[in-house]
């Protein structure tokens, strides 16, 4: 399997958010601000009355994190499965910095096996990458706080049905049947990798600085639709302020797969 790394040109005075080395160099320097846009409270609440709320849920909450970086986020999630007297075990955290994921696996070496989580590394925009996550599924939640705002500043995806096949996920294919290329924007290519992982069930949660960031994108909406997007006042300190600054706004999204 092809290692994570940059596949395109980048755009001239974009930010290196596509680059795993640029991840890497953040997390092993310890550069990165270690929670984006906040400590996600808020979020954890809508993802465990989410899976409280499961029909027949069973003890093994199935929890896709994605781009976890170093947040505190997943481990306050498997504290609070215990809380519950659930499993730990079906979190699965998947980055595509080596060092994230170095960093959680030894975090998590001295678990016993049913509270340890999982950590792969992984693109989510590689098909090859992201199929080696079926064995896991179907996920009951997604968790995505600010990596898709990461994932939306890379670049389109440009896929052609003369690619490897292999390389092109199963719900990407049948655009190609009837146009010879199909050209996805990264948060689409995220959404369509992440349907082969989920069922109708699943919902996938998200904290965003954007109010848009799942608005028009047609591919997207054909299987995941919108059921709340919900404001969250940032805290001072996570928005420079002065005594003219607007109020800042963060948005949690809830989204169901159809
Ligand atoms: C904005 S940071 C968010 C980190 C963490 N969720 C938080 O709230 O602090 C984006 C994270 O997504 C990861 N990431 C970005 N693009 C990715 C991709 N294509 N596949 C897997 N991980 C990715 C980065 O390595 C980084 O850890």
């Amino acid at each position: 399997m092809a290692e994570p790394g940059r596949t395109h040109t980048k755009l001239v005075g974009a930010p290196d958010y596509d680059d795993p080395n640029f991840w890497d160099f953040r997390f092993a320097t310890g550069r990165d601000v270690g929670e984006w846009l906040n400590s996600g409270e808020a979020l954890l609440d809508v993802v465990l009355s989410d899976l409280e709320r499961r029909p027949g849920f069973q003890d093994t909450p199935r929890v896709l994190h994605l781009g976890p970086g170093v947040s505190q986020l997943g481990m306050k999630l498997r504290d609070a499965c215990m809380e519950r007297q659930w499993m730990g075990n079906g979190i699965v955290n998947v980055d595509f910095s080596a060092e994230a994921v170095r960093l959680g696996q030894e975090a998590e070496r001295h678990q016993a096996p049913h509270k340890a989580m999982h950590w792969l590394r992984a693109d989510l925009l590689s098909w090859e990458h992201v199929s080696t996550l079926i064995p896991f599924a179907p996920f009951d939640v997604i968790l995505d706080k600010s990596t898709s705002d990461a994932i939306a500043t890379f670049s389109d995806r440009k896929i052609s049905s003369e690619d490897d096949l292999s390389c092109i996920c199963p719900t990407v294919r049948p655009f190609l049947s009837s146009e010879p290329t199909v050209t996805l924007s990264p948060v689409e290519a995220l959404a369509l990798h992440l349907v082969p992982l989920t069922q109708t069930n699943t919902t996938w949660i998200a904290l965003s600085y954007s109010t848009l960031r799942f608005d028009s994108l047609p591919f997207l909406a054909k299987y995941w639709s919108l059921r709340s997007r919900t404001p969250l006042k940032a805290t001072p300190g996570d928005v420079s302020s002065t005594a003219y600054t607007p109020e800042v706004f963060h948005w949690i999204y809830v989204m169901d797969r159809k």
